[in-house]
């Protein structure tokens, strides 16, 4: 909650130190990537396409520190069409007919694979940007739409049918059309951050948008229940810049709000808990910070039950702050049986040292994508009964980012951006900034 006097003023009376702003983090980041750049991280074959099922086997798979996840398949950006060959977000979409494709984020645009049923990626096709490259790309998928928003000035929401992927022939990959191929573009704000996607009620929400959307960075709604026609009912700005959020259709314990509308708000200090059930007027329900807080980042539900959800903080291992001082990625637990009052009840940490990026939570499992640590899949299910973390444990991992192993991993922003573990096939997509989109397969 970055409230109208703008200062964070109540994380300091608390004790915290002072969150970091937007502007702050993307100048690291550039940083980290400027640097990887004339390293040469980006370079046309930098890296080797790799053809072949690569189980892992003691602790390997190829190049890649592993364990019980096996690398299935492998498309660098390069393959995907990609002239800046840099990576972002990745999100996926199943066909009525049960055909799975990911959409991957890129500095220049959005590129569509599918994911066969042996697991193998076959590049189909792409949707450039809508103005500039940027090295922030956002996608959600509604029912068979992406929608997909970046930080390039005047981008708006592309609004993309993905049927239209059904009937490419992988042999003549096609550039969709930025005007011709688009269902709509929505163009009532122009960059954003993130895009956040309640397939329950057809609403988009991007978050992070520039000062001319008139939403302070919050939640800017876009209703498209008529993706040809998508409108705003409204917008939440009354806790300031959200970075990213999870809105679900509420039936957690808390059972004033049983079916209403919540959104839970990673707010670069703050998690705030809203009810935007009114578009007109959303509700902030809560906002609150904790030891440590650094870049409140993102986070997701942890159970069905919607009793504990988990919650990343980007900075906090780099600045060696609160829980993550000794620089192993820290997720803090958060109880929310009270959505008026959520709780730190305690943490979990990485064995290994890397900064946390996304993270979404399948039937007990939250697949991480952990910067230069690549994927870690972490069993959360003993929530239900030791809320302090103590009972959570590493399932598997894929380390897609080989370069900071001799040093034991590094606290920096190179490796992995996100990852997508929704299929029902079990293949699991992981899309590193540097070399491309992994199909990973867990097997433990
Ligand atoms: C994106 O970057 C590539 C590589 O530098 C360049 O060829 C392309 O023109 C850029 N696209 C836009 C829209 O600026
Ligand atoms: C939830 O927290 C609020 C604020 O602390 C408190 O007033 C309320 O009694 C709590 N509700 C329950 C059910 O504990
Ligand atoms: C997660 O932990 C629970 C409880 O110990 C266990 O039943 C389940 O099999 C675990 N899941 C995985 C994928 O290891």
């Amino acid at each position: 909650m970055k409230g109208l006097f703008a200062t964070s003023l109540s994380a300091l009376l608390a004790g915290h130190a002072v969150a970091e702003s937007m502007t702050v983090l993307k100048e690291l980041k550039l940083k980290d990537w400027a640097a990887e750049s004339a390293a040469g991280a980006y370079d046309f074959d930098r890296y080797e396409a790799l053809q072949a099922v690569t189980p892992c086997t003691n602790g390997r798979a190829g190049e890649y520190q592993c364990s019980n996840v096996d690398l299935v398949s492998f498309l660098r950006h390069q393959d995907m069409g990609s002239s800046t060959r840099t990576g972002n977000d990745v999100w996926g979409w199943t066909s009525s007919t049960g055909r799975e494709f990911g959409a991957v984020g890129q500095t220049d645009g959005t590129a569509f694979v599918e994911i066969l049923s042996d697991g193998s990626l076959v590049y189909l096709g792409r949707l450039p940007t809508q103005t500039t490259n940027s090295s922030w790309r956002d996608i959600k998928v509604i029912g068979n739409y992406a929608y997909i928003g970046a930080e390039s000035s005047n981008h708006g929401l592309q609004i993309f049918d993905l049927t239209k992927l059904l009937t490419v022939n992988p042999a003549s990959p096609r550039v969709f059309s930025i005007t011709s191929d688009l269902t709509a573009h929505f163009r009532g704000f122009g960059n954003s951050h993130n895009i956040v996607a309640h397939e329950e009620t057809n609403m988009i929400y991007a978050v992070g948008t520039g000062s001319a959307a008139g939403c302070r960075g919050g939640l800017f709604m876009v209703d498209v229940s008529n993706p040809a026609r998508p409108t705003s009912p409204g917008c939440l700005s009354a806790g300031g810049y959200v970075h990213d959020a999870q809105c679900v259709t509420y039936s957690g314990p808390d059972t004033r709000y049983t079916g209403r509308e919540i959104c839970f708000n990673y707010n670069e200090d703050s998690l705030d808990i809203t009810d935007v059930t009114s578009k007109s007027s959303p509700v902030t329900i809560s906002s609150t910070s904790y030891n440590g807080v650094s870049y409140t980042h993102q986070g997701w539900l942890a159970d069905p039950q919607m009793r504990f959800l988990l919650l990343d903080d980007e900075l906090d291992e780099q600045r060696r702050r609160g829980p993550a001082a000794n620089q192993r990625t820290t997720t803090y637990i958060v109880d929310i049986s009270n959505l008026s009052r959520p709780v730190f009840t305690g943490t979990y940490q990485s064995p290994a040292i890397a900064i946390d990026h996304n993270q979404y939570v399948v039937d007990g499992i939250s697949y991480q994508a952990n910067y230069g640590s690549g994927l870690r899949m972490v069993n959360v299910t003993s929530l239900s009964t030791d809320s302090t973390g103590r009972g959570i444990n590493e399932v598997g991992y894929f380390d897609c980012y080989p370069e900071d192993d001799s040093v034991g991993g590094r606290a920096a922003f190179t490796g992995t951006w996100s990852v997508y573990p929704y299929f029902n096939s079990g293949y699991i997509l992981l899309n590193s900034i540097e070399r491309g989109l992994f199909s990973l397969r867990y097997t433990g």
